[in-house]
């Protein structure tokens, strides 16, 4: 296999691009009400392939990229929220359209309702909108420094049953999405937090979280020389499409190995009834795309591997191949990159780790998967694909910021240093 050129030119960059870092001298300690930004640890579990955000020292909750705010179930006596506060009228408006509308027996005083789903089943339900307290820990973008309880935010009660196909250990969900309501937003208004915040995946278990932070850079991960991946990032415009709280991406296309894959690039772009369109989940274990775009990116896949002795298909994937024959690399097995041609000439290179998932000794399988013809959206770009990557999502410009492996600039997501410092 010839080197691979998109990742001689990463790496020459993580050389020229080192900066000493700035020094710590002299700064006074930082009092927890003027923190810059806030870290909390994420977890990959084992056994459903999501991915949980520690909060509340060590409460496990749903990463919910499309979801609209956080949600678990409540003791029998709560706070409720009146109907006629403004988050009441949030919450409602990101009424899934896959559930029934909200019917409440009349109440007086009148406590606020909200409507849930859950994010991997799609089931429906609703509950209690009421008010937590979240502890998370400051950081200094190097290390967690002190804890933080930032109390009157906005969540949903949620029964037990709702929980079901999440991780057992979870609390709950957490939605980042984009509402007022999800905890990015609700962080950045009450800690005055710049409005962004990102996520890094681990690919392995609990001894080794990634990260999420919310607030200003720097993000630095443990690395030789250290970097702070808010400077490294890429950019790419976020749409909007109302109604939905999911994050969209404006691509182009799909190529392997250089040569886009034939299909029409259209199917990117809403329809009218605002089906369609890319999005991010890192409630969808792998890429999904609509077949008609899924079975020509296989193709493509398959002539680019032509040469590779093949394995038995193993669901949910297309092609698998004998990985004693591939090469490997710094970022996965050897084998053809696939991009995702976004807006404005730039790329979303997948690389071997995050294109090529290990099912047994022998075979490693294309990690991508076919929705049917009717899937809602044409690309879910999911979780296994995110894994190692680190997207800050810039919600003031709505734009999003991605580095598609750290592994081409030796670490990984879980190298944040999670010891606390001084
Ligand atoms: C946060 O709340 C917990 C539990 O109520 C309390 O023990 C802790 O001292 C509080 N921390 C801060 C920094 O206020
Ligand atoms: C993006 O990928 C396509 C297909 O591989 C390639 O033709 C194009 O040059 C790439 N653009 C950049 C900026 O690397
Ligand atoms: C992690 O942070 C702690 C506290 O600042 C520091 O003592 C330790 O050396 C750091 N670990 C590495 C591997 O840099």
């Amino acid at each position: 296999m010839t080197p691979n050129h998109s990742l001689l030119v990463f790496i020459g960059a993580a050389l020229t691009f080192f900066t000493p870092p700035p020094s710590a001298a002299g700064a006074s300690t930082t009092p927890s009400a003027s923190a810059k930004a806030l870290v909390a640890p994420i977890t990959k579990d084992a056994s459903t392939s999501l991915y949980t955000l520690s909060l509340n020292a060590n409460q496990p909750f749903v990463l919910d990229l499309t979801g609209p705010f956080l949600w678990s179930p409540c003791p029998p006596k709560h706070r409720t929220v009146p109907c006629d506060a403004t988050a009441c009228a949030a919450a409602g408006s990101f009424l899934s359209p896959h559930c029934p509308p909200i019917t409440v027996a009349y109440e007086n005083p009148c406590a606020c309702t909200a409507s849930l789903t859950n994010p991997v089943t799609g089931a429906c339900s609703f509950d209690d909108l009421t008010l937590s307290t979240i502890t998370i820990s400051a950081t200094d973008g190097r290390n967690p420094t002190s804890t933080v309880n930032v109390s009157g935010v906005v969540s949903s009660c949620a029964p037990k049953s709702l929980l079901i196909s999440l991780p057992k250990t979870a609390a709950g969900v957490a939605g980042l999405g984009r509402s007022g309501l999800a905890l990015p937003s609700q962080l950045a208004a009450k800690l005055s937090l710049k409005k962004q915040f990102a996520i890094c995946l681990p690919s392995s278990g609990a001894s080794a979280p990634g990260a999420a932070f919310f607030g200003s850079e720097p993000f630095y991960f443990l690395a030789a020389p250290p970097f702070d991946d808010a400077a490294r990032v890429t950019y790419t415009p976020l749409l909007k499409q109302p109604a939905s709280p999911a994050y969209y991406l404006k691509a182009k296309g799909l190529a392997v190995n250089g040569a886009a894959v034939p299909f029409l690039a259209r199917m990117l772009e809403f329809d009218s009834l605002g089906h369609g369109g890319v999005t991010i989940s890192t409630a969808v274990p792998y890429t999904t795309l609509r077949s008609h775009i899924y079975r020509p990116l296989l193709a493509a896949f398959g002539e680019a591997t032509r040469g590779v002795r093949r394995k038995p298909r193993v669901e949910p994937f297309g092609l698998c191949l004998d990985s004693r024959a591939l090469p490997t690399t710094r970022v996965g097995y050897g084998v053809p990159q696939v991009e995702l041609m976004l807006e404005g000439g730039k790329n979303w290179t997948i690389f071997g780790a995050n294109s090529m998932k290990q099912v047994d000794e022998e075979t490693a399988c294309f990690a991508f998967v076919d929705g049917g013809p009717k899937a809602e959206r044409a690309v879910v770009v999911g979780g296994y694909q995110l894994e190692n990557s680190f997207l800050l999502f810039d919600l003031a410009r709505s734009r999003l910021g991605f580095l598609s492996t750290l592994l081409g600039i030796m670490t990984t997501c879980s190298n944040f240093n999670f010891t606390v410092g001084v």
